[in-house]
């Protein structure tokens, strides 16, 4: 550590985080110091933590699958546990193929199964502009193009048909749920990110109705759903002309319904 970034500075920050309730005050507090470049800049980082913002708003980014994801306020942060998803879609993913991240926000998903198998072309498409801007930042790499609207609505004519692999987390909380949501995702997280309607799965309905027209035969559609949710997405999926099933994994507490296209 060097000049205002010292050891005082970081028990010192240490302790405030520890002291408005933050879980991981040491890392976070390793984090804020090693991203602020003065002794101002750190004391309105710490302020906005201690005011209840994502720490990922703060810093501008988030470790998704390894990867440094730019997610910008006013965007969804990446779980964790959405991670299975990916690893989940890699596992099904053939070279080459052409992959769609609908409700892409930051584009998390998109640029981690770019990363995990070769030469995917990537779509992706947001509802958000402040989601679609960042999802163009860190899919440019991937060569991805983003689009803007409602579901598939803003995509091109020319990709029905032909989509392998299609990531849809989409939001899934209940309505009356979200006010039992910590603050950061209740507060700073746009609505329209997490509201999923009276159960949940609103928007998991449209995507799974409107999947088999984009689909490849055999191409597949994963969403996450809670544990207690799974089963009425695999259901909505098979009342959509796909077979379902239903993937869980303890080590990221996360549960993935996976849709699949008849051949
Ligand atoms: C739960 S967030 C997931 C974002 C990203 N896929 C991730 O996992 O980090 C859901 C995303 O769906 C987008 N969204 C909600 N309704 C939408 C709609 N009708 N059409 C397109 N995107 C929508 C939100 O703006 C938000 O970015």
């Amino acid at each position: 550590m060097t000049g205002f970034a010292d050891a005082r500075a970081l028990s010192a920050t240490i302790g405030t985080l520890r002291a408005a309730g933050c879980v991981f005050a040491e890392e976070e507090a390793a984090l804020l110091l090693s991203a602020a470049t003065s002794q101002d800049e750190l004391a309105s980082m710490v302020s906005r933590r201690v005011a209840g913002l994502p720490l990922e708003h703060i810093l501008g980014w988030a470790e998704f699958c390894g990867l440094r994801i730019i997610v910008d306020t006013d965007v969804f942060v990446p779980r964790r546990r959405t991670e299975f998803l990916v690893h989940e879609a890699a596992a099904i993913a053939h070279v080459g193929e052409v992959v769609l991240d609908l409700c892409c926000g930051s584009g998390a998903l998109g640029a981690a199964l770019f990363a995990a198998v070769d030469g995917i072309e990537l779509y992706a498409a947001d509802i958000e502009s402040a989601a679609v801007a960042c999802a163009r930042l860190n899919l440019a790499e991937a060569g991805g193009r983003v689009y803007e609207g409602d579901l598939f609505e803003p995509l091109p004519a020319s990709l029905r048909g032909r989509v392998g692999i299609l990531l849809a987390n989409t939001p899934y909380v209940p309505t009356e749920a979200i006010e039992l949501m910590p603050p950061e995702a209740r507060l700073y997280e746009p609505r329209v990110t997490l509201d999923g309607g009276v159960d949940g799965l609103d928007v998991q309905r449209r995507v799974a109705g409107e999947a088999l027209q984009w689909l490849a035969p055999g191409g597949h559609l994963l969403v996450e759903a809670s544990e207690s949710q799974a089963s009425a997405t695999a259901r909505i999926f098979e009342a959509s002309g796909m077979s379902a099933r239903v993937a869980s994994s303890e080590e990221y507490d996360a549960t993935v319904v996976v849709g699949t296209r008849p051949l």
